[in-house]
């Protein structure tokens, strides 16, 4: 048989996806089950998006669409930017693509030849190291540990940017984390990006309508206009909207990177089709309730979650103040036994996996997203599943020895 390009060799199915079948799995064979693993949101749309769809498909065109998105989907997206005020961009800085995933494999082989290096924080979400593999990327990890809230220091982007690489990537607000750097936080980083011209920045910012606290989200290029050469914007309609099915995503940032991914649009996808543009358009330009009440509901559920891990000794929990997730650092549990059931700890992965056979609860190991001390739970599973979900988890951190 023919052999398979060495591309495929470096590709890996999603770490966060093992867990998610294997908490499937146990489910079907009858098994009551609590996730906490994927990272979806569990809410509709509203229904303006649906009735969108609906008069859409009444007028379908039935045709191929525009390679970079409609102009009205453009239009809608450039709108929202500017509520979250990032303001100053024309059609010609934005491109679409199938969810921010898409985007961000598509920017990998826009900006990235074979072996030049991608710098970015760990933890990471787990599709930033497999597609950088994938373009035969090398990989510079900033390490953020719990100890530093999780989040990069001004010092470290330093250093690590005085080497040069071809691409930063930030994520802000985290996932895996929930971690929001502060309006300080941000003007400090884009004070050191400033300083280094080589370097294409990323930010992934797709849970930008997720954060609490009142703390606001901010970007660099508002602190520092002088980036916007260079700095490339990410949102999705996946969870602020309650939409991952649906798949769009956005990029902002210079035309030249923007014309190159609708180049790369133009060779695979060709298009979002009509119907998700409609959906797209009412989501962004309808009634904004349904993302602001999720925001809260998000928001009582964090506090829910911080409450059941400060009540456990020897975890640490930094705060998270964004998105819809809780990583905290287990190890101190690392070398126990689970009592009832004999299953010994080593790791994250042992651990997980004796959360899920012992109390049926599913978390992703926080190995996946490169800081195996820690575990991610994401938080959004139906109200009344929560709290029996974190008493769970509590008794069985009661139960290793
Ligand atoms: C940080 C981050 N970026 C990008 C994505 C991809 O989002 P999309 O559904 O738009 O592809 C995710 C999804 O989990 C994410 O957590």
């Amino acid at each position: 048989m023919p052999q398979l390009a060495r591309r495929v060799g470096r590709a890996k199915p999603s770490a966060i996806m093992v867990v998610a079948e294997k908490a499937k799995r146990l489910k079907a064979e009858g098994r009551d089950i609590i996730s906490f693993s994927i990272g979806v949101p569990n809410f509709l749309p509203g229904p303006h998006v649906y009735d969108a769809v609906r008069e859409a498909l009444n007028k379908d065109s039935g045709q191929y669409g525009s390679n970079r998105g409609a102009d009205a989907l453009l239009d809608a997206f450039m709108k929202h930017m500017e509520a979250i005020g990032l303001t100053g961009y024309t059609r010609a800085n934005i491109a679409t693509g199938i969810g921010a995933k898409h985007v961000i494999y598509n920017l990998a082989e826009v900006l990235l030849d074979e072996g030049d290096t991608i710098a970015f924080p760990t933890p990471y979400w787990t599709s930033y190291l497999d597609i950088a593999e994938i373009v035969d990327a090398k990989i510079d990890l900033l390490p953020c540990p719990p100890e530093q809230d999780y989040k990069l220091t001004p010092a470290q982007l330093d250093a690590a940017l005085a080497k040069k690489p071809k691409v930063f990537l930030f994520n802000n607000p985290s996932n895996p984390t929930g971690m929001v750097y502060t309006k300080d936080e941000i003007a400090a980083l884009a004070d050191v990006v400033a300083k280094h011209p080589d370097t294409w920045i990323i930010t992934d910012d797709i849970y930008n309508r997720m954060v609490f606290d009142g703390i606001g989200y901010h970007n660099f290029v508002q602190f520092r206009p002088e980036l916007r050469d260079r700095t490339i914007f990410l949102d999705s309609l996946s969870k602020t909207y309650g939409m991952p099915g649906w798949r769009v995503g956005f990029m902002a940032g210079p035309e030249a990177v923007a014309a190159a991914v609708v180049t790369m649009n133009s060779n695979h996808i060709t298009n979002i089709p009509e119907l998700t543009t409609a959906a797209a358009i009412a989501a962004l330009t309808g009634p904004q309730d349904v993302p602001t009440q999720k925001n809260a509901e998000f928001q009582a559920k964090r506090d829910q979650v911080m409450a059941t891990f400060a009540a456990i000794p020897g975890i640490v929990c930094p705060k998270p103040q964004g998105a819809f997730y809780v990583f905290p650092d287990v190890s101190a549990y690392f070398g126990k036994t689970h009592g009832p059931t004999g299953l010994a700890i080593a790791n994250d992965v042992d651990l997980c996996n004796a959360l899920l056979d012992a109390k049926g609860v599913a978390c992703v190991p926080g190995s996946a997203f490169g800081e195996p001390r820690a575990l991610r739970i994401s938080y959004t599973c139906p109200t009344p599943q929560l709290a029996p979900g974190l008493a769970r988890i509590q008794e069985f951190f009661a139960e290793l020895h």
